[in-house]
């Protein structure tokens, strides 16, 4: 028969700019994926395409609209941060062509197209363990300090109603902006507050810059915890974070020292094809992206088609690096595990230590 037409995975995601550790992760995870499982799906050929966008919303949705009406592409995937993944939600929809979402982690990203797949986690779904843990450990008190956007505002709200709602106070929320943010100020102010403990969110690659500031304020001296999403003790920056960060106490999905066959497997591989550097939780959700469009494509024999390929996504159940996941029919968002963890020093190295977990968390954010 005659030579089937290649299956092009359009991947956008900010290999420069602010959100670029983002892109490094995610493409080093995908490349890391086609090695491991072939560049041919049900007799199909797959192209990846990567795109830089920059970290700017307004780029992404531009090479967004390249890459489907001049590529032909099948699939659209990355998403470095909520705006680009709202920029280019329309573009989804019009076309008809899934868009795996593999970084960006605000709840409403996946009700913003039909046409729209989470891999990563939302921001709802990592808060509330957090903020059910403090109270249970003598943290009565804390002052919320996210970046303002999307999951932030997710973050903040998530955590801040779960821990009254268990009996504790938060007596200020402060934002920081996305752009060129500077922690001093809002640091300052948390100290004079002194609560028991912060609560932050910031976006990957931020988290090294508010631990050295927490540091320099001397905020853990002055009786005050760091806890946090995982996005603040990110595995890429985490081991160069020093002694500052021993014993932070966060929640997330993923941790580099998840204790499983799959996850040491995947961790090993990776730094070996990468010059040793450590996958984050981005990293995983490039991987699973992958995966989640090469299933599909078998699903459909080969043929895809949008509608049929994000049919073939929904319900799909594996064992990702980060424990057993599934791809929710209704929602098309990600249901996992949620871990605590606590930075721990094993070997010289610093790693997010997991210490509980709780099964199966669904996006709170779409439970109304
Ligand atoms: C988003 C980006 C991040 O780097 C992160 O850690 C969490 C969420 C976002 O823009 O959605």
């Amino acid at each position: 028969g005659a030579q089937q037409a290649p299956f092009k995975i359009g991947l956008i995601l900010p290999m420069t700019g602010q959100q670029a550790t983002t892109g490094r992760q995610i493409e080093a995870a995908a490349k890391l994926w086609m090695a491991q499982n072939g560049d041919t799906v049900a007799g199909r050929k797959i192209e990846l395409i990567v795109k830089d966008d920059t970290s700017l919303p307004d780029v992404t949705r531009r090479l967004a609209q390249e890459l489907v009406v001049n590529e032909k592409v099948d699939v659209l995937a990355g998403m470095g941060i909520t705006p680009s993944a709202m920029a280019t939600a329309p573009i989804a929809t019009q076309s008809k062509t899934p868009l795996v979402v593999m970084a960006a982690a605000t709840s409403s990203i996946t009700e913003a197209s039909p046409f729209i797949v989470r891999t990563s986690f939302t921001l709802p779904q990592v808060s509330v363990a957090l903020a059910d843990w403090a109270p249970r450990n003598g943290i009565k008190n804390v002052v919320t300090l996210v970046t303002d956007y999307g999951p932030g505002l997710d973050a903040e709200k998530f955590f801040k109603s779960r821990f009254e709602f268990n009996g504790g106070k938060v007596p200020e929320s402060l934002r920081v902006p996305l752009r060129n943010p500077d922690f001093a100020p809002f640091l300052q102010k948390v100290r004079d507050l002194k609560p028991d403990a912060l609560f932050v969110f910031v976006p990957s690659g931020a988290g090294a810059a508010v631990m050295k500031q927490f540091g320099e304020r001397g905020m853990d001296k002055a009786g005050i915890k760091l806890i946090a999403t995982g996005d603040v003790t990110d595995d890429d920056q985490l081991n160069d974070m020093g002694d500052v960060a021993l014993g932070v106490v966060s929640s997330h999905h993923y941790s580099a020292a998840h204790p499983s066959a799959a996850n040491k497997k995947f961790v090993e591989a990776f730094q070996k094809a990468n010059k040793a550097m450590r996958p984050n939780f981005m990293a995983v959700g490039g991987y699973d992206g992958m995966r989640v469009i090469y299933e599909a494509l078998k699903k459909t024999g080969g043929k895809g088609g949008g509608q049929a390929l994000v049919d073939a996504m929904k319900g799909q159940i594996f064992e990702s690096p980060r424990g057993p996941v599934f791809i929710d029919a209704q929602t098309r968002d990600i249901v996992q595990n949620v871990y605590l963890r606590k930075v721990e020093k094993k070997d010289g190295q610093l790693w997010n230590a997991e210490f509980d977990v709780i099964k199966d968390v669904k996006d709170p954010g779409k439970s109304k």
